[in-house]
Formats: C-alpha cells, sequence, structure tokens
C-alpha cells in the first residue's frame, strides 16, 4: 500500500510539474509512471478502457479561446469542473487564464493544494462542514472566491470567517436558469449591500451562468436567447455598479457563448469548460461559420475500447459500457465509422449496431469513440494518457476525479 500511494504521489507531482513545462527533459522522464510501460506506446496498444486526450488538439483548443476573445477586454477564467486535472489547469494559467473556476470545496481543495492560485468556486457552501473548509482554504489561499446566492449564507459565512480570523473574498451569484443564484434586481443589489457591509466577507462582484443556453442549436437562435437571457443581469449590474460597489469581477458564459458575452458592459471572464475536449453534445450545436457542427474547438478526448464479442451479425460488443462512458446523449461515435450506433445502456458493456462498416472485426480489435459529454466521463477515470502522434506522452491525474462534495 505505502509504496503504491508513494508512486501515485510521485506521478503526480511529476505530471504537474512537466505539463507547466518545468522540468529538463530527463526530469520530464521522470514524471510518467515508470512502473507502466505505457510511455511511448501506440494509443492503439494500450488497455482498454483508456482514456485519451490528444495534447496537440487540446492546447489548440487553449489557445483557440484566447485567440478569439483578444482585443474584446473578455477574459477566460476556464471551470476546472470539467477536467479535473491541476496539469491542466496549470496550462490554462500559463496559456493567460485570470483564474480558474471550481463547482465544489472539493476541487477546489485539489486546485489550490496543487499549485493553482486563484480559485473561484461557483457553487456555495450551505452546510457546516463546507463553510468550515471554505475558512480554513481560504486563509491558507488568498486566491480563493466563494460565491454566495442567500442572505442567511452570507451571515453564516461572516460568523465563519470572523471565527478564523479572516476577511474573506465572495462574489454574489445571481440567478438566470432558476437553479442557483439570488434573483436579480432589488435582491441581487441588497444582498450585495449587505455582502459589502460584513466586516469579515470582501464583495468582488458578480457571476451568472446561463447553463440553459449553452447547447442551444443554430448559432443566431443560441445568441439571440443568450443576450434576452441576460437583461437582467445586465440590469443588476449596473445597478450595483450605480451603488458603488466593487464589480472587478463579472463573470460568465461557457463554451456555447463564449464569443457573445463581449456584448455586456462590464462582463470580465468567460467560465469556459467542455472547449478543451469538445463532446458529442457539443459538436451538434453549430456554430457562428459552421452551422451544422460546432468546430470552434476541436474534439481531443476520446475512450479507446476493445471489441470482446463478435458473435452475432450486425452487432459489436465492447468493453466500455455505462461505468466508461456513461448513459448521456447523444451517444458516444466511433471514430471512422459513420454508420456505427453505439449504446452503452450496459455497466460494463457496450452494444454497437451497424448494417454497414468499413471493415471486418474481431475480438481483441481496437476501436476509438468521441465520448457523449464529458464533464461526467472524466469523474469516471484516475487518469487520462496525454497523447501526440497517436502515442503516449504523458500520464495525467485526475485528482478531483470524485470530489463531489
Ligand atoms: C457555473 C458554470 N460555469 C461554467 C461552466 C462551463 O460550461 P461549458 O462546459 O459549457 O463551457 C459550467 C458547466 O456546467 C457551470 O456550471
Amino acid at each position: 500500500m505505502g509504496s503504491f500511494l508513494n508512486r501515485r504521489k510521485f506521478i503526480q507531482t511529476g505530471a504537474l510539474a512537466g505539463a507547466a513545462g518545468l522540468l529538463s527533459p530527463s526530469l520530464r522522464a521522470q514524471s510518467i509512471d515508470t512502473s507502466s510501460s505505457v510511455i511511448g506506446k501506440s494509443k492503439w496498444d494500450l488497455d482498454s478502457p483508456a482514456l485519451c486526450v490528444d495534447l496537440d488538439k487540446m492546447s489548440q483548443n487553449i489557445k483557440g479561446v484566447h485567440t478569439a476573445l483578444q482585443g474584446t477586454g473578455v477574459g477566460v477564467r476556464p471551470h476546472i469542473k470539467t477536467h479535473k486535472c491541476p496539469a491542466i489547469a496549470k496550462m490554462q494559467m500559463d496559456a493567460g487564464a485570470v483564474g480558474i473556476c471550481a463547482a465544489k470545496i472539493s476541487e477546489s481543495e485539489v486546485m489550490l493544494e496543487n499549485g493553482i492560485k486563484d480559485v473561484l468556486m461557483t457553487g456555495v457552501n450551505v452546510t457546516a462542514p463546507k463553510i468550515e473548509r471554505a475558512m480554513a482554504l481560504r486563509k491558507k489561499h488568498t486566491g480563493f472566491i466563494q460565491a454566495v446566492d442567500n442572505p442567511q449564507n452570507a451571515k453564516d459565512l461572516q460568523d465563519a470567517a470572523k471565527a478564523a480570523g479572516i476577511i474573506a473574498d465572495v462574489v454574489v451569484d445571481i440567478d438566470v436558469i432558476k437553479r442557483s443564484g439570488v434573483l436579480p434586481g432589488e435582491p441581487a443589489l441588497a444582498l450585495a449591500q449587505m455582502v459589502d457591509k460584513m466586516p469579515n466577507l470582501r464583495f468582488r462582484g458578480i457571476l451568472a451562468y446561463d447553463g440553459g443556453v449553452q447547447h442551444v442549436k443554430g448559432f443566431q437562435n443560441r445568441k439571440k436567447k443568450a443576450l434576452k437571457n441576460f437583461e437582467p443581469v445586465v440590469a443588476t449590474y449596473e445597478k450595483m455598479k450605480a451603488a458603488g460597489l466593487n464589480m472587478e469581477i463579472f463573470s460568465g458564459g461557457g463554451t456555447g457563448t463564449y464569443n457573445m458575452m463581449s456584448n455586456f458592459p462590464g462582463f470580465t471572464d468567460v467560465q469556459v469548460g467542455s472547449y478543451l475536449f469538445m463532446d458529442r453534445q457539443y459538436m451538434v450545436i453549430g456554430g457562428e461559420n459552421n452551422e451544422n457542427e460546432y468546430d470552434d474547438f476541436v474534439p481531443s478526448l476520446t475512450v479507446m475500447t476493445t471489441i470482446i464479442n463478435t458473435n452475432h451479425p450486425g452487432r459489436l460488443i465492447t468493453d466500455s459500457g455505462a461505468k466508461s462512458l456513461t448513459i448521456n446523449r447523444p451517444t458516444a461515435m466511433v471514430i471512422g465509422e459513420p454508420g456505427f450506433t453505439y449504446s452503452a445502456g450496459s455497466d460494463e458493456y457496450g452494444t454497437i449496431r451497424f448494417e454497414e462498416s468499413s471493415r471486418s472485426y474481431k475480438v481483441g480489435d481496437k476501436l476509438e469513440v468521441i465520448i457523449p459529454h464529458c464533464d461526467p466521463v472524466i469523474n469516471l477515470y484516475d487518469v487520462m494518457y496525454g497523447i501526440r502522434n497517436d502515442r503516449v506522452e504523458s500520464v495525467i491525474p485526475i485528482l478531483a476525479r470524485g470530489k463531489s462534495q
């Protein structure tokens, strides 16, 4: 057990430093799992199911969002709920992100404890244990900011910050999709002013995420809805600004709306998550220049799967079911086989049905699939393999995997 943990820690530390480009080539070699022989292997020889990220494609996406937003005044604060890897968060910071977002206190802890300095937690901490953890985290890491969306919670945060002997940084989350957030307008203004007056809280601005509009099909349709839905948020921002509040953060937007947010006065940064990897859910929404496929970003994340049964004509069984791909829709897509329909309904088995295939398949053959929805798939794996030119270059630990608290 001890040696397992040591090796694991070694891989994690090394992968983070390696991804950061901090290591010399010889040390970089140590950042890999030397007890396995995966480095240098073809991705087609990896045992499966194996989660793989094409490093060149991911870099293209990381750079792409910055290039697209250059000159708009809108920054990038990527949401790590998607990838859950400090090593990838470091790459995003190196590319010019203003900080990162995390959904949960446990994700925030993993990021801050692994070298990421600026974390905006977009979810609220309501239970006593989480509030305590949040204050302990803020005490240790000055770059930790948390969201609040109701007056009682603001009071609880104030009391806990006082008890911890700190001034905790807070943004007010504004409701867009009836999921989280204080109602826009007077309730939001009153909450912001309340936070602003609290001696142990520091009001830093607002966040508002329109999760409902991100996957709306058709760029113009999506933009029309995004602009309309955000009107009350913008009006609230104006009220807060007029009231003299500190509006240094006005954060929101996602992969489906990242290039629409500069329309809003005072908006500071987009919280893009899925843009890194893309997935079937995002590929179908259409972009500004291609209504059929959303190609602003390229799919970089795949799962390698093995065929384990071919007994029935027009049917292939794989080793990747719901526990490898989830049952999200649209279902996984086999690269190079447009006629395949993938069902991941069984826990451990995938079922492919087809009338036509590009070749004949036998037990043991590998397939590469694009995943339905990236965030929940990543949460199923301990590591993702960093692939370049089809070969394994690094093993990236998914340190916040399973961190749902
Ligand atoms: C609050 C918040 N911000 C940003 C994102 C990232 O969105 P996307 O993956 O669509 O870029 C999410 C995703 O669910 C979210 O909940």
